[in-house]
């Protein structure tokens, strides 16, 4: 009696596991890394992808849209927030249906795209060969190849890129890299790198109004940028070390460079070229190395008759000039229209606004040297479609006249130059402060798919056949349903998953109060305190050595869900000179953090001993200045550091330095100002002379101020808390200040100024630079400061 129901049972469940082989369409391989000829990969059967040997890499149909594919390479291994970053696409600009479409490899040796049922293919790699033998291969590299009989490779993905470079792939003169459209459209953008006819490799903008270069700076001979265009040959090439070798002479190193990392070049959607490693741990991808620091430099951002700027409380952002709308409000590329009649020939009747230092690039009508500003406006006046003109103080020492056609890459410049914008006299001028007529920030890390109309055209044929598939196929479902559910039951998940759950949400990981004590060996082994906790040095159980910042004085109130909220933040920044955070405690009344360990201390345990030389230090003054730099920058939370001093930089086994103890500070509200703020932070010594006014906005001027005195530390071994010895003002800054202006000129002083275990061993030209730029950091005024970002400039260009 029992006997024939199990057999019954054991027929159906094989029946069933049989019956997606019988019925659905012959060789249809999964999980390898070579495909058939005469085989295909379709976008229905979620097993149907190539996996490359070592697993990193896999090559098949990739979401870009709801109902919408492309045929894609991407790295096996989902990030954090579970998205797949995808290197390589086959079709970027004309999505598939998530229906029927399939690429298959003909006996010709052809590889092509079809989709649903359009006859014609969507895609193809133009390829014939004559052996029909040809194979499909994806490589541990993330090359995608044909490889006929006799071994050689007739096409591969590598020829072809999309917007990435992955290490080991040649960029060579046929090449180029084109930017996605946006960060939700994996089409084709309007940016792009290439080797231009003078072998120089460059960054182009190719919008749909306007075009330029905008890498290697173009007011630049390609000389002057360090370029060489002498290269007999065009190619560059990145390896898995991080070292990026090009033919015209530009080297980098990424700044984790020496490891063997998962790492790609991308040329990404805001038009900046970035280095990327993997942080396996962690799910994300660090930034190693970019083309571009200041992000009003990359063209188009911001479109015709706007500004770009980089603001404290928006990062960058545009405006369109007064009496200006803007076209598209939701995107700033297409600029801004004239409210205004534009019938401005050759009438001197006409007005100029004053912009003082904004500059707009490029498209001069006439350049006109030596001159003064009436003739400017003459000269001006005197060209019928002359939009205004940029009167600058140039270097040769006088006033010259730029009178522009086009207001195209308009942003605030440190240069003394002034642009001055034609309006008819009828217009009422609105004044400066009201020169952003709409704001709008960049939505930068929407993760959301685009729509695509691609409705799947039912085929009638075969209803009977199918009505059989559905019939095993619902049986099958049910009987694996069981046997999943029988084995989940014995286990005991839930503890497991909710914390996996937070881990992979957050990129980081919850430690327990046990395990973290355990791991500080009883909290025994203090590294520092400040900052709001004491720091323990510990071993996590998978050995990685960790500094554990305990949290005093933490809001009782303060649960998990909003300690995890403000340190969420802290995750999504990652830079090299910005210490990493892994992990939290939220237990009771705990509260602690888990960071990554430095070997070497901070730079205040460090600055009295000789163990700092000039080069040492001035490698520090730059990391710190691109960390806190970073801090500042647009696409993440705004966040100030406030309490910039020695303690807070943190040196690793090379001397590295990184950042740390930043985003405790509370994270600033884009919108809010920031009294609230004024009373805990900073501390004594380091402080901007705007925490003293309550009337005092603080920007990010505050940390460029406690940066100066950083800086002025380390020229001069000198600390300035205890600084009541150096003179009559009892500060380090006026006693450098009143040496360098006693001096009057002779160099002698900056040995005076200079610590002595540093002496002779720098070069002094360059140190007068940096100690300027030290004490133009400590200006009063913090509109006089320059931003972090000018300062990695001005030091790197020392
Ligand atoms: C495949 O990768 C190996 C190294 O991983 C490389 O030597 C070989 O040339 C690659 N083949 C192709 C066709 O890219
Ligand atoms: C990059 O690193 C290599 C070796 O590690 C070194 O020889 C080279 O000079 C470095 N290049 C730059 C631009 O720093
Ligand atoms: C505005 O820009 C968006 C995104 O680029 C585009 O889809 C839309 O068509 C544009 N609207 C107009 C009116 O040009
Ligand atoms: C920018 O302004 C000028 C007039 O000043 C106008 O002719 C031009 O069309 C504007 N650009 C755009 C994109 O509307
Ligand atoms: C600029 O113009 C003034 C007056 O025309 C002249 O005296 C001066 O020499 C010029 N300067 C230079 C550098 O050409
Ligand atoms: C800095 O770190 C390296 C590597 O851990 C170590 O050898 C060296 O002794 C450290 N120096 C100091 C001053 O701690």
């Amino acid at each position: 009696m029992a006997l024939p129901f199990l057999f019954h049972v054991l027929g159906l469940l094989s029946f069933s596991l049989l019956a997606p082989l019988l019925f659905s369409s012959p060789i249809s391989p999964s999980r390898s890394s070579v495909l058939q000829p005469g085989s295909f990969l379709s976008v229905e059967n979620q097993d149907d992808f190539l996996i490359s040997p070592n697993g990193i890499f896999t090559a098949g149909f990739y979401k870009v849209g709801e109902n919408a594919y492309c045929f894609s390479i991407w790295y096996t291994k989902p990030l954090s927030d579970g998205s797949y970053t995808a290197v390589w696409m086959a079709n970027r600009d004309v999505p598939v249906n998530g229906k029927r479409s399939k690429l298959s490899l003909l006996k010709t040796g052809n590889l092509m795209l079809t989709d649903a049922d359009q006859p014609l293919p969507v895609w193809t790699a133009g390829i014939i060969d004559s052996s029909k033998s040809a194979q499909l291969m994806l490589n541990n590299t993330g090359n995608l190849f044909l490889q006929n009989q006799d071994n050689e490779t007739i096409w591969q993905s590598f020829d072809s890129p999309t917007d990435t470079l992955l290490p080991l792939q040649p960029f060579t003169k046929d090449t180029t890299l084109v930017s996605s459209r946006s960060s939700t459209s994996f089409s084709q953008g309007f940016y792009k790198l290439f080797f231009d006819n003078d072998n120089v490799l460059r960054l182009v903008y190719n919008g749909p109004k306007i075009a330029g270069t905008y890498w290697p700076d173009p007011q630049q001979t390609a000389w002057v940028s360090g370029r060489s265009t002498w290269a007999p040959r065009r190619t560059a090439v990145l390896d898995s070390s991080g070292h990026f070798v090009s033919s015209d002479s530009l080297f980098f190193n990424t700044s984790d460079a020496e490891d063997v990392l998962v790492r790609r070049l991308t040329m990404d959607v805001d038009g900046n070229l970035r280095a990327y490693s993997l942080d396996e741990i962690k799910g994300v991808w660090k930034v190693t190395w970019q083309a571009i620091s200041d992000t009003c430099q990359v063209q188009g951002i911001c479109g015709e008759n706007s500004t770009c700027s980089i603001s404290p409380t928006h990062g960058r952002k545009c405006s369109c000039l007064p009496n200006h709308q803007m076209i598209n409000q939701t995107d700033w590329s297409y600029g801004c229209a004239p409210v205004f009649n534009t019938t401005l020939c050759g009438n001197d009747e006409d007005n100029y606004v004053a912009f003082p230092n904004y500059d707009f690039y490029g498209y001069d009508a006439r350049f006109v040297p030596n001159t003064t500003l009436d003739q400017c406006k003459k000269v001006c006046a005197s060209i019928c479609n002359c939009k205004g003109f940029l009167f600058n103080f140039d270097i040769q020492g006088f006033y010259s006249c730029y009178a522009k056609f086009k207001l195209i890459n308009g942003f605030g410049t440190v240069r003394n130059g002034t642009m001055y914008l034609k309006v008819p006299k009828s217009i009422s001028l609105q004044t400066n402060n009201n020169m952003a007529v709409q704001e709008f920030s960049l939505t930068c890390s929407e993760k959301s798919t685009i729509k695509l109309d691609r409705a799947y055209v039912k085929n009638p044929k075969n209803e009977s056949l199918k009505f059989m598939k559905l019939f095993t196929y619902i049986f099958g479902a049910l009987e694996i349903v069981c046997i999943i559910c029988f084995f989940y039951k014995t286990r005991n998940p839930l503890k497991t998953r909710r914390q996996g759950y937070l881990q992979t949400v957050q990129g980081f990981q919850r430690f327990s109060y046990a395990e973290l004590k355990k791991a500080s060996d009883n909290f025994s082994k203090e590294l520092g305190r400040g900052g709001g906790g004491i720091v323990y040095k510990g071993i996590l159980p998978d050995n990685r050595v960790a500094a554990i910042k305990v949290l005093k004085e933490f809001d009782n109130n303060q649960g998990e869900a909003e300690l995890l909220a403000e340190i969420s933040t802290l995750g999504r920044i990652n830079h090299m000179n910005l210490i990493d955070i892994w992990g939290y405690c939220v237990e009771r009344k705990h509260r602690m953090l888990v960071y990554e360990y430095m070997e070497n201390g901070s730079l205040a345990q460090n600055l009295q001993t000789n163990k700092l030389d000039w080069a040492k230090r001035f490698d520090i003054a730059v990391g710190t200045a691109k960390g806190l730099a970073y801090l500042h920058e647009e696409c993440l939370e705004w966040v100030l550091h406030c309490d910039v001093k020695p303690h807070n930089i943190l040196l690793d086994s090379n001397f590295s330095p990184k950042v740390a103890d930043f985003g405790l500070s509370k994270l600033l509200d884009r919108d809010v100002t920031h009294k609230e703020f004024t009373k805990a932070r900073g501390t004594r010594g380091y402080m901007a002379p705007e925490w003293l006014f309550l009337n005092q906005p603080i920007t990010s001027k505050v940390d460029v101020y406690s940066y100066g005195v950083v800086m002025l530390e380390m020229i001069t071994g000198k600390i300035r808390a205890d600084d009541q010895n150096l003179g009559s003002k009892g500060r380090l800054d006026s006693w450098v200040a009143e040496k360098m202006i006693a001096a009057d000129g002779k160099n002698g002083w900056i040995r005076d100024v200079v610590d002595s275990t540093v002496q002779g061993k720098y070069d002094t030209s360059k140190m007068e630079v940096v100690i300027k730029l030290a004490l133009r950091c400590l200006e009063e005024d913090k509109d006089a400061r320059p931003t972090m970002r000018q300062v990695v400039d001005m030091l790197l260009r020392t």
